[in-house]
């Protein structure tokens, strides 16, 4: 069974990333994945620093890096933030980089071989493409496989309905594919 964890950039009460995130869970969960639901708001990260690095690795980067490590793929739904990834989602990511317990600088233990899916809503009507130009970018550079497929819901603000679903058929059977892929790509790779 592959494992996916599945991690949202912003905690914000009402989240529409948040939404797109539960359906992405569902969609994930219907595919056989065994889904851990990463929210940050768990997870007590200070703002990177090597100073605070040097001091003492924070408890809760170590614990998110190793329940990063223990998936076979990772799904990144992140709000875009002036044409980029939400900064609680990159010091997020940037921590879990990080070598610990004598792991040399490259390991990325959290990351290397897995695969890796990115998807974003947004108020406005460009879906937040930006940031996950970027996310994408970021992914491939801790060595993570991106699989090509991704989701943008634009106007999120009126995406949804009542019941967090979303509106338009096209979308949502974009988010049913891109689960589909990050698990048949997760498998894969973890064979
Ligand atoms: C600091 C900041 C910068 C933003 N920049 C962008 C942007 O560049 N592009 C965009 O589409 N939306 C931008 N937004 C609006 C977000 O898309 C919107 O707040 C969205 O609801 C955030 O996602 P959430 O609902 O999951 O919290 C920005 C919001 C904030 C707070």
């Amino acid at each position: 069974m592959a494992k996916i964890a599945v991690v949202v950039g912003s905690t914000r009460e009402g989240s529409f990333n948040r939404m797109l995130g539960k359906l992405a869970i569902r969609a994930l969960q219907a595919q056989g994945a065994a889904v851990t639901d990463v929210d940050l708001a768990d997870f007590d990260l200070p703002l990177y620093s090597a100073a605070i690095e040097a001091g003492a690795f924070p408890a809760d980067a170590q614990r998110l890096k190793e329940i990063f490590a223990a998936q076979d793929g990772l799904l990144f739904v992140s709000p875009e933030y002036n044409g980029s990834v939400s900064p609680l989602l990159k010091n997020a990511i940037d921590w879990a980089s990080r070598p610990t317990g004598g792991e040399s600088l490259v390991a990325l233990s959290a990351y290397r071989g897995k695969a890796s899916a990115i998807m974003a809503a947004s108020i406005s009507p460009f879906g937040g493409l930006r940031g996950l130009i970027h996310l994408r970018q970021i992914l491939s550079t801790i060595q993570t496989l991106v699989i090509p497929e991704q989701v943008l819901i634009p106007n999120a603000h009126a995406a949804f309905d009542e019941d967090g679903h979303l509106k338009e058929a096209l979308p949502a059977s974009l988010v049913d594919l891109t689960a589909a892929r990050l698990v048949a790509v997760a498998r894969a790779l973890s064979a």
